[in-house]
């Protein structure tokens, strides 16, 4: 089988970390690297829990490099709200790895990885897009060898944590307008989809029942952010359930036949004063954008069963 040779950004994080499930035992995927960057928490914590889900995942055979500590031009602000003081709620690793992130940080690592592939490479980033824009401001050689982007967030409607803008672009939205408005080939799994690729209470007991180490970390990962996001988030006005938004948008990665997408000209607000990170999407074709113009792919349906069932499946392939 021929793989799709992939890079992963990632601020692990409760969904990340559920995502990896998915992505580290894929056969389907070639992961050249991980790259870890501020988000859902500082820096070193979204590092170290990426290092240790590698090693209990067993791939620390794959690279991984610490990225950018702040956003581009603005403090951080991180979801320690949502998913803990130590960004995977409540669950600790009992024998945390010695293993260390690359020499390289992020930027230079996916630079030098690039460069030396033979193939083009698709970039997964589940988080702010910090490392990817530094990446392109130094780097812009590298766009012909990218072959697309894969972003979770964005929306067209549904905000998170504002009313109108999604964490990830909310974090850093002047890296966001740069990378979508960059020329890469840029796919969205917006807020507004991944949404309804959620977990209901009986599906999170079904995981509990899995009895393997990888399975009852998620098990504990889910039953932590339901809790958290059902409090914080007012989640029983809007969601069916508990949205899972960075394994929806892995899941696209390895079974696009599960999802539909559509061609919208985007941009990021920056400088509002009530919008800052919408993600502008002009899906009514207002602007009378050509083809060429429209430069996000946005993934407009998902079906969750089959979401669901390859989840379900890779967690009791770890036992
Ligand atoms: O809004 C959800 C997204 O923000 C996810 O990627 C989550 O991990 C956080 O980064
Ligand atoms: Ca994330």
């Amino acid at each position: 089988m021929e793989q799709i040779s992939v890079i992963i950004d990632c601020d692990t994080g409760i969904d990340d970390m559920v995502s990896f499930a998915v992505t580290l035992s894929s056969k389907k995927l070639n992961i050249l690297g991980i790259t870890t960057v501020a988000g859902n928490q500082k820096i070193d914590i979204t590092t170290y829990n990426t290092l240790n889900g590698l090693a209990l995942m067993g791939r620390e055979d794959i690279p991984l490099a610490r990225g950018e500590e702040k956003p581009l031009y603005r403090p951080l602000r991180d979801a320690g709200y949502i998913h803990g003081n130590g960004g995977l709620g409540e669950y600790y690793f009992k024998n945390p790895t010695s293993k260390q992130p690359d020499k390289l940080d992020a930027v230079h690592f996916i630079y030098e990885t690039l460069m030396k592939s033979e193939e083009k490479v698709v970039i997964l980033a589940l988080a702010p897009l910090t490392n990817i824009a530094k990446l392109l401001m130094q780097y812009p050689e590298v766009k012909e060898r990218i072959e697309k982007i894969i972003f979770m967030g964005g929306s067209i409607r549904s905000g998170n944590p504002t009313p109108v803008s999604t964490f990830n672009v909310l974090v850093d939205p002047e890296a966001a307008r740069l990378v979508m408005k960059s020329g890469i080939s840029f796919h969205m799994c917006p807020m507004d989809t991944t949404k309804d690729a959620y977990l209901t209470d009986e599906d999170i007991e079904h995981i509990g029942k899995i009895n393997n180490p990888v399975a009852q970390m998620n098990y504990q990962l889910c039953k932590f952010y339901n809790d958290t996001v059902n409090k914080n988030n007012n989640a029983h006005n809007r969601f069916k359930g508990l949205c899972i938004h960075d394994l929806c948008t892995a899941v696209y990665l390895t079974n696009p036949e599960l999802f539909t997408t559509v061609k919208y000209y985007g941009d990021v607000e920056t400088k509002g004063e009530l919008t800052t990170g919408f993600t502008m999407l002009d899906y009514e074709d207002i602007l009378r954008k050509s083809d060429e113009e429209k430069n996000v792919t946005y993934i407009n349906s998902v079906n969750r069963d089959g979401i669901l069932k390859i989840y379900f499946e890779t967690l009791k392939s770890f036992e």
